[in-house]
């Protein structure tokens, strides 16, 4: 190799290993970069901080101030006796969770109980004198039969609405009142054998209030189609009997009806009055 290529090559290497060197320096000033203080700044920093000489007035005073320092006494508390320990008043103190606790729990059981018993004294309580519910006082003998005759064009649909009742005249014949006798029994016989029976309005089957139909002369439950004959007793429909009714008592020349003692209607099949249909069914 001849020394001209040898400088061609040296040449480059050295240009390439300089730029290295240089490169690196540069980045390793970078990196100490703001946390470092360059090597002339430190210097006079340090110049800067030397500690100024001290004279001899100062270091007597700073002694003499030591001195009085360490003289001073120390104040020494008195002995005191400790405080004998008292239980909190309670008035003072106010309610504590546990009295808190248990009075809520004595207040609810008091509540509680106090409200079963209003609750069965109710229950047990005399049941209304007046109005739907007890003897309902629905005027007299001709005042009754006055409304029952005038009750056209739906004729023998008479209805007293204190009582929920229709109040329907009884068939008076010797067959009838025989056949009645066969079926009914107690206050309702009494009342056919006076000439009534008080049907309560609202249907056996699921409690709809039955309408009378004028056409039919039967009663008619737009509900569910039930119907019966003008005395109440079940003619078709689902209903699980005839109509219930309630007992008519005549005092005097009153007519009451007592809706707190009802009777279940009739079973399925009874028809003591042999009433057939009298026109279209209004339902
Ligand atoms: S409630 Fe009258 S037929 Fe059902």
């Amino acid at each position: 190799m001849s020394s001209g290529m040898v400088i061609a090559i040296a040449i480059p290497v050295l240009v390439v290993l300089a730029a290295v060197v240089g490169f690196t320096s540069l980045r390793r000033r970078d990196a100490q970069g703001l946390g470092h203080l360059s090597r002339e700044t430190r210097k006079r920093d340090a110049g800067t901080m030397a500690a100024p000489p001290v004279s001899d007035e100062a270091r007597e005073l700073e002694r003499s101030v030591a001195l009085a320092r360490v003289s001073t006494e120390v104040a020494v508390p008195e002995p005191t006796t400790p405080e004998v320990w008292t239980p909190p008043d309670p008035e003072e103190v106010g309610v504590t969770r546990r009295q808190f606790l248990n009075r809520a729990s004595i207040t609810l059981m008091t509540m509680g109980l106090s409200t079963f018993g209003a609750a069965n004294i109710a229950f047990l309580w005399p049941r209304p004198t007046a109005g739907f519910g007890s003897k309902v006082k629905i005027g007299t003998i001709s005042s009754v039969n006055e409304v029952i005759s005038s009750a056209s064009p739906a004729a023998n649909f008479s209805y007293f609405s204190e009582a929920q009742t229709y109040l329907q005249p009884y068939p008076m014949d010797a067959a009838t009142q025989q056949a009645a006798e066969v079926v009914y029994s107690g206050s309702v016989l009494q009342g056919i054998k006076m000439g009534y029976v008080a049907l309560w309005q609202k249907c056996p089957h699921l409690g709809c209030k039955v309408p009378s139909c004028s056409t039919s002369q039967w009663f008619e439950c737009p509900c569910h189609g039930s119907q019966y004959n003008r005395v109440g007793e079940k003619k078709a429909g689902p209903a699980p009997r005839g109509m219930d009714r309630f007992p008519v008592i005549i005092d005097g020349d009153k007519v009451i009806i007592d809706t707190g003692s009802p009777s279940q209607g009739p079973p399925i099949g009874t028809d003591t009055t042999g009433q057939g249909l009298e026109g279209p069914h209004c339902a």
